[in-house]
């Protein structure tokens, strides 16, 4: 299968020097980050600390919460700055793909969840629609589970079903980036598990950027971790470095679990 990024020498994702507020109050300060092509990179660090925020800096998604803005800085996609003027949102969205805390399948079929995507972008043609669904089942996981199932209502499905159809449905449209903000935390251990193991699957397809608040999860499904304390981003490099030799202090003591 074709990868849905060009493997390149380009980061994916280039954040330069950006500032971001929520009206007068500045949430990150000089976030500098590289994401590399078809790899898994997890924002970690206390509540509070502007993961989330940082997150959706990358698909625009704050642009919805009202005074909210990036001041200073600037975060391209694939070496095009988002903020560009000829930036159209709903591609951007499609380039740079978002799974939540809380699942959100829509009140529709399981194939209508997963083609819901492809609509919004005008495809009508079944066969196409049909391989689309397929593929991005496949790709969660779950086309064996639900191949018998597609014209079922999406709630019916277990929370971790849901979680990974959500999955399906983001992926469906091929994004290059897939974000995820903590897409475990509502799930029992086993269905933690196969989002776990799907993640390594997916970042063969894409490119991932989680957020975790669990440190065991970090290491076992991200490449590289990047630290944020306070809105700033402390230390980023290769999960295994971070975890086993942090360069700063402050990383050291949260991953201890001595931070005061
Ligand atoms: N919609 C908002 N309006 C105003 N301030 C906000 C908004 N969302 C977040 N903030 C503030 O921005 C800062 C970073 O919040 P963010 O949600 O990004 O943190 P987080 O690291 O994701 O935390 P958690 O681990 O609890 O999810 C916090 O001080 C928070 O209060
Ligand atoms: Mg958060």
């Amino acid at each position: 299968m074709t990868p849905a990024s060009d493997p390149s020498p380009t980061p994916v994702v280039q954040v330069r020097g950006m500032d971001f507020c929520y009206g007068a109050s500045t949430a990150l300060f000089d976030i500098n980050l590289q994401v590399e092509y078809h790899r898994v990179t997890a924002l970690i660090g206390p509540s509070g600390c502007g993961k989330s925020t940082l997150l959706r800096c990358i698909n625009r998604m704050n642009d919805r919460v009202s005074g909210a803005r990036v001041t200073k800085g600037e975060v391209l996609v694939k070496g095009k700055n988002i903020h560009d003027d000829d930036v159209d949102l709903t591609q951007l969205r499609k380039q740079v793909g978002m799974v939540f805390q809380k699942s959100n399948p829509f009140p529709k079929s399981i194939y209508e969840n997963v083609a819901y995507g492809l609509r919004v972008h005008g495809v009508k043609a079944k066969d196409i629609l049909d391989e689309a669904v397929e593929r991005g089942l496949r790709s969660a996981a779950l086309w064996d589970e639900l191949k018998d199932r597609l014209n079922q209502n999406a709630l019916g499905l277990s929370g971790g079903q849901q979680q990974r159809l959500c999955i399906a449905r983001a992926i469906a449209t091929r994004p290059d980036v897939l974000l995820m903000d903590e897409p475990c935390s509502a799930l029992d251990p086993i269905a933690t598990l196969k989002i776990e193991e799907l993640m390594h699957q997916l970042a063969r397809e894409f490119t991932v950027i989680i957020v975790t608040h669990n440190m065991q999860q970090a290491v076992r499904v991200s490449d590289f971790t990047a630290f944020l304390h306070l809105g700033k981003l402390i230390e980023f490099g290769e999960t295994e470095e971070i975890f086993s030799n942090p360069r700063e202090k402050l990383t050291e003591s949260y991953l201890r679990g001595t931070f005061s």
